[in-house]
């Protein structure tokens, strides 16, 4: 049996309510759309750095980080002590008064973007990063068509679950006024395959076809994950984006790089996904992994952009908020501190590796692709037609959580196992995570 890396640390004694109790509640008093993951869903009360404990005290490798948001790790202590000094002195004051928080860390994030990107706007979440860099894009652009990657996910509010192209995440209202889904560049299971020629020229020129036959030639933006998360980790082929950026600034519109999963080194080899594409967005937007947990999200733009934006007011409640923002400050000196860059990139290439040797014993493993500590493993019913195995996958996340490791699924059919630990973790972790999925492959019935 696959035994979980020791750790030093003992979780406090749990004297709350029981997962039954809980579950009777969300039962009674939460929307049931708020679902749990698992057959038997488990309780997470306690965490720390990669680490997290349930009510009875077991303790989980968490490979997927609250989906891809505790970047640092999970209540790490530089981290709390700056939110609970910040909490202890201030917790909200508004834009409209001065707080020295938000001046330095937004100065902070900028020096970490290319060149011109240097002005930001903070918000609470990703699908509002997303709102607002498309309505920025529109307003700057005095167009209105957004160009979007099928199999894309970009929020949940009206307009970003335009943008977002599964339909499981997309109710039966009008929302797609504007918004144009091209071909996904998906090497692995589009037409064109990771080795054929000209695979990025021809995903571009399908983007370059949206512009000409659905638009009037003219745009206000195209907006993209680095590497699509939810969607099962799918890395596009390289210069991709590259040529996309060429045709959508021909036509006028903006690049939105969407690095809610992909920023703050998640990827390894590059602080931003973008920069894995060389290129250079006109709009970033930025959440999840920026608080390390804490509500925190961001638009960063060029000062062109942003001041176009001012020909109105725009406001929001919560922007800017001294907590959230001593929270982000704290991510980005922990990053700078530990070297978490380099570890994830280190951690990142081994744990790959090991995953195509594992690959090598599993031929229910279609596919391994990733960068950094953004992982997805390709689950099919046979490696020729590479139709997914949504059963297989399921039975092995589960199993993967009895035996101690939290992961995610993924895909349009949800067969891509999603590995996104906090990126503190060790190689130990990793090899960890690869016994745990061996084992599981081996228990589950390989179909
Ligand atoms: C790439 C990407 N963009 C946007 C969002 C939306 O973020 P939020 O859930 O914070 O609104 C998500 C959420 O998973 C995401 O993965």
């Amino acid at each position: 049996m696959p035994s979980i890396p020791p750790y030093n640390y003992q979780p406090n004694p749990y004297v709350g309510l029981s997962a039954q109790e809980v579950i009777d509640l969300r039962k009674q008093y939460i929307n049931p759309v708020v679902a749990t993951y698992y057959q038997r869903p488990i309780m997470i009360v306690e965490g720390s750095m990669q680490y997290v404990f349930d009510e009875k005290g077991k303790r989980y490798l968490d490979a997927f980080a609250g989906i891809a948001t505790i970047s640092v790790g999970h209540c790490h202590p530089y981290v709390v002590k700056a939110i609970q000094e910040q909490s202890a002195k201030l917790q909200h004051s508004t834009t409209l008064y001065l707080h020295p928080t938000i001046a330095e860390y937004s100065k902070m994030l900028v020096e970490l973007m290319p060149d011109d990107l240097s002005m930001v706007y903070f918000v609470n979440s990703g699908s509002e990063a997303n709102e607002l860099a498309m309505l920025m894009a529109r307003v700057y652009t005095e167009n209105f068509d957004i160009i979007t990657l099928r199999n894309g996910y970009h929020g949940m509010s009206g307009n970003t679950m335009g943008l977002t192209s599964q339909s499981i995440w997309k109710y039966h209202i009008p929302h797609n006024f504007g918004i144009h889904h091209a071909l996904n560049a998906d090497v692995y299971r589009g037409p064109w395959k990771r080795h054929e020629n000209n695979v990025a020229d021809r995903y571009a020129d399908e983007v370059k076809n949206i512009i000409q036959y659905a638009t009037s030639g003219k745009i206000a933006g195209f907006i993209a994950e680095s590497i699509q998360g939810v969607g099962g980790i799918i890395v596009y082929p390289e210069g991709y984006l590259k040529k996309v950026c060429d045709y959508v600034r021909e036509a006028d519109g903006l690049f939105i790089a969407d690095e809610v999963q992909t920023g703050f080194c998640r990827t390894g080899k590059a602080f931003w996904g973008f920069e894995l594409q060389d290129i250079k967005p006109d709009i970033v937007t930025l959440a999840k992994g920026i608080g390390n947990g804490v509500p925190l999200a961001a638009v960063v733009t060029t000062p062109k952009i942003a001041q176009a934006f001012t020909q109105k007011t725009h406001f929001n409640t919560f922007a800017g908020n001294p907590v959230s923002c001593a929270a982000g400050k704290a991510v980005l000196e922990t990053i700078e501190r530990e070297d978490i860059q380099k570890n994830c990139c280190e951690v990142g290439d081994y744990l790959i590796g090991c995953l195509n040797d594992l690959q090598e014993k599993h031929e229910s493993i279609g596919d391994v692709r990733g960068s950094g500590l953004m992982i997805g493993v390709d689950l099919v019913k046979n490696r020729k037609t590479r139709e997914p195995d949504f059963e297989l996958a399921s039975q092995v996340h589960e199993l993967s959580k009895d035996l101690g490791l939290l992961i995610g699924k993924g895909g349009l059919n949800r067969n891509v196992l999603r590995i996104k630990p906090p990126l503190c973790i060790s190689k130990a972790d990793a090899d960890f995570i690869v016994e745990v999925l061996n084992f599981a492959l081996n228990s589950c019935k390989e179909s």
